[in-house]
């Protein structure tokens, strides 16, 4: 259809133009700010500093970081629980140092990248157009690091004095299980006396307009199966060989995830509210030169699973089920069901996670914050791997995964990891609120 340009066509030309120019004029007027500007350079800055594993550079980002603190007038202190694996803890006393104070912990390494795969180079922390930075660490969870740092500069400047003492943990080795870092930190005499009431820790993005927060981890445990039984010629049909015992067990575990699994495909649960059951290896056979002996039955195998349990769930249940039904010592077998870091329940004997209700007063002064900001929460969750949080929860202290970044989609770990300067600045803004809040949570209360 041709286009016939009449007077009035015309008046709606200009009308249009004026729109745009209107439109122009009002993204100009949200630009970014001189010192949001320098937030973002900040980092940028901490993104270039390859710390990602097998060789995270820990000595050039904690003298990143550390000069940061000094530049905002933070205490610093650098720890080495293990050789080479630095800690930083940087300080703001409160006025109140008697009070337990609110500890922000972020992990400096991240996960290994296959640069090849990436469309901007993972460690340059490019910003595009559309404002995303492209780096390692980006979403999980270096934003966090530089966030809590800018906030502190702001309430700084502002004039702001804590009540409570505010101390940062920049912590190395999570994304390798955290025991040389968070775990060895937690049980430290240092960690004791800094005498902690509240920790924030890392969470996830959201893709939603609500922030995430999550008040308990799933922890990680192993179970190894082993069947014995007498060996025979691979012919024979008899009772008792080692691999048909292992077989039922197989089949049953198999049963039980698959109920798990359904589960969460029903909507009825998330996936980090049920346990999941994932073999890992499979070990059995007599070895030939070429491959395997094929006409014998072997007289032992073993199988192993990566076992995820909520907190909140009784492990009681799954060593009845392995004694009775999956492999009794009735048909030859034995396991070994142990978790690979803390167990299901606290020091106190309490499950291993963090109260989202008014038996929680900090949780109150967090939920009112966010809220305070101009934020919105999700309901709470577990999260379905780990954090460091797990090591502080251990001590009984309540400790929420927060990290603010909404309508973001979740790409830690992938690939092209990415986060909006916009998002990251809305973070500072976020933590401001947090921050001083939980800082300034009256004695008596907690
Ligand atoms: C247990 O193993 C023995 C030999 O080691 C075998 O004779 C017996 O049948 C096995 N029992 C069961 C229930 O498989
Ligand atoms: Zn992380």
């Amino acid at each position: 259809m041709a286009i016939q340009l009449s007077s009035g066509g015309q008046r709606s030309t200009t009308l249009l133009l004026l729109l745009l120019l209107l439109l122009l004029l009002f993204s100009t007027s949200s630009a970014i700010t001189e010192l949001e500007q320098a937030q973002i350079d900040l980092f940028q800055q901490y993104l270039r500093i390859n710390t990602a594993h097998p060789s995270p550079d820990y000595a050039a980002a904690t003298s990143f970081l550390s000069s940061q603190g000094h530049s905002i007038g933070l205490r610093s202190q650098t720890f080495f629980f293990s050789p080479n694996k630095p800690l930083l803890l940087l300080s703001w006393p409160g006025s109140d140092p008697s009070l337990p104070s609110i500890l922000l912990n972020s992990h400096i390494d991240s996960v290994p990248v296959e640069p090849s795969k990436w469309s901007h180079p993972p460690f340059a922390a490019h910003r595009d157009p559309h404002g995303r930075i492209f780096a390692r660490g980006s979403q999980d969870d270096k934003c966090l690091a530089v966030q809590y740092l800018e906030a502190l500069r702001a309430l700084k400047a502002s004039g702001f004095s804590p009540l409570r003492s505010i101390h940062v943990s920049f912590v190395p080795d999570e994304e390798i299980g955290g025991a040389d870092g968070a775990a060895r930190f937690a049980e430290s005499d240092e960690f004791k006396e800094l005498n902690v009431g509240f920790v924030l820790d890392e969470g996830q993005a959201s893709p939603t307009d609500e922030f995430r927060v999550f008040y308990a981890d799933r922890l990680p445990w192993s179970l190894i199966v082993k069947a014995v039984g007498s060996p025979g010629h691979g012919s024979r049909l008899y009772d008792g060989a080692a691999l048909e015992n292992l077989m039922e067990c197989v089949e049953a575990i198999a049963r039980f995830r698959d109920n798990q699994f359904d589960l969460v495909k029903e909507g009825l649960r998330a996936s980090s509210e049920v346990i999941s059951v994932n073999t890992i290896y499979m070990k059995a056979g007599i070895p030939s030169p070429t491959g395997f002996v094929m006409n014998m039955q072997p007289s032992e195998g073993e199988v192993g699973y990566d076992v995820r349990v909520p907190p909140t769930v009784d492990i009681g249940f799954l060593r009845t089920r392995l004694d009775e039904e999956w492999a009794p010592v009735t048909r030859n077998m034995t396991y070994e069901l142990f978790p690979r870091g803390p167990k299901l329940r606290d020091n106190g004997g309490r499950p291993l996670a963090t109260a989202t209700d008014e038996s929680n007063p900090w949780w109150s002064v967090f939920e009112k914050a966010v809220i305070a900001s101009g934020g919105k929460l999700s309901k709470p969750e577990i999260l379905a791997s780990t954090t460091d949080a797990r090591f502080m929860r251990q001590w009984g202290i309540p400790a929420l995964g927060f990290s603010p970044m909404t309508n973001t989609p979740i790409l830690l770990h992938e690939h092209n990891e990415h986060l909006k300067d916009t998002v990251f600045l809305k973070g500072i803004k976020v933590y401001e609120h947090i921050i001083s809040a939980l800082s300034s949570f009256p004695a008596n209360s907690s």
